[in-house]
């Protein structure tokens, strides 16, 4: 596919700085004030069977994944139903017990991902209810669920996703919402996570802004052999895709680690060699990731926070515009891959088609 690149260099950073743009679409016509919640045209799941979702169980591969472990954790907190993300590889080789009383979701950009459609033919055979959260209109995966949330990114034709994970993410706070309001979330918390879901177009183009800033960062970070990632709770799934963004385009080695889990091997590792990147959100777990920037600093590692308001301890901090705390995932990425961008370029790296990757793996 080719398509117009609108006076960028690369695929990545058009689709990159589309993302204002393309939340704006995923959110388009689906709100509905008066009743604080969402209306999902296609989900095909009436609030009777909303409610008796026992468990989500969400699969994809890659990226879709990392948009998918963001998604368990919004479904958790607003609909208070038991979730969780696995990589469709693994699980359709593991023969799961598949339960009749789990709302199964399929993630992926393409709708063609061989794993990803596997899965999904695997759980429908064994009569479970699939929903897709596809990007590709009438893709494969999307005509095999029974019901979905198009993610409306547009196309994307880097490799590396960039703008889908972001509209991915916000599908599934709308989706959170959904189903967060057929149960028990109150009007006033759908009112908020509406408010909240409107200000991140504004948002992101503030974080587009940043871009100098991040671009003379990245000719630091080109120099790094390898870096850290770490999160906690919400800002883990952040750090996974982070880490993935900057490997897949940059080739630097990446490792992304829960911050919680520092103390228990990786912390051995510190050193002024291995930079951190720490995804610190402005939540109730705002002391406890200071408390892991200290224990970095004390090792002498060097520290960038993406954060809400400067951080001491970092060396550099990104700042992102502060948003409802079980939104703040959806934001919190963005500067990084702005970061892996300008990190590749310095590198000289083929942006668009990193080497030994496809855009869509249709195979085993
Ligand atoms: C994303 O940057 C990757 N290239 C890759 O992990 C991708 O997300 C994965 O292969 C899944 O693709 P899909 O969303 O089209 O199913």
């Amino acid at each position: 596919a080719s398509y117009d690149m609108g006076g960028h260099d690369t695929y990545m950073h058009k689709e990159i700085h589309e993302q204002a743009d393309a939340v704006d679409r995923v959110l388009r016509g689906r709100i509905d004030d008066r009743f604080s919640t969402v209306h999902l045209g296609g989900l095909n799941l009436d609030a009777r069977e909303a409610r008796q979702i026992r468990r989500v169980k969400i699969l994809g591969c890659g990226t879709s994944y990392h948009a998918g472990m963001i998604g368990a954790q919004m479904i958790e907190e607003l609909a208070r139903i038991p979730a969780d993300a696995e990589p469709a590889s693994e699980f359709r080789y593991r023969n799961a017990v598949v339960d009749p009383d789990t709302l199964y979701v399929a993630v992926s950009q393409s709708g063609e991902t061989y794993d990803v459609l596997a899965a999904v033919q695997e759980l429908k055979r064994k009569g479970a209810r699939v929903l897709g959260v596809v990007n590709v209109v009438g893709s494969a995966i999307a005509r095999e669920a029974d019901g979905g949330i198009y993610v409306h990114a547009g196309p994307e034709v880097c490799v590396v996703s960039t703008k889908c994970f972001t509209n991915t993410t916000v599908a599934f706070a709308l989706l959170a919402l959904h189903l967060g309001r057929t149960r028990d979330l109150s009007v006033r918390d759908g009112k908020r996570i509406i408010e909240g879901l409107r200000k991140l177009p504004g948002q992101i183009s503030e974080i587009m802004k940043q871009e100098e800033e991040i671009k003379k960062l990245a000719l630091q970070y080109a120099e790094a052999r390898s870096m850290l990632f770490i999160g906690r709770v919400r800002g883990y799934p952040v750090a996974r895709e982070a880490s993935l963004k900057l490997k897949e385009v940059s080739y630097i080695h990446a490792e992304a680690y829960p911050a919680s889990e520092l103390k228990h091997g990786p912390l051995a590792l510190i050193e002024p060699a291995l930079p951190t990147v720490a995804i610190v959100p402005d939540d109730d777990l705002l002391e406890k990731n200071r408390a892991a920037l200290e224990e970095i600093k004390a090792r002498s590692g060097r520290i960038l926070a993406v954060a809400h308001q400067d951080q001491e301890k970092a060396d550099q901090t990104l700042i992102v515009p502060k948003n409802e705390d079980e939104l703040d995932p959806i934001l919190m990425g963005i500067p990084l891959q702005l970061l892996a961008y300008h990190t590749a370029l310095a590198l000289g790296r083929d942006i668009d088609k990193p080497r030994n990757l496809a855009k869509s793996v249709t195979v085993e």
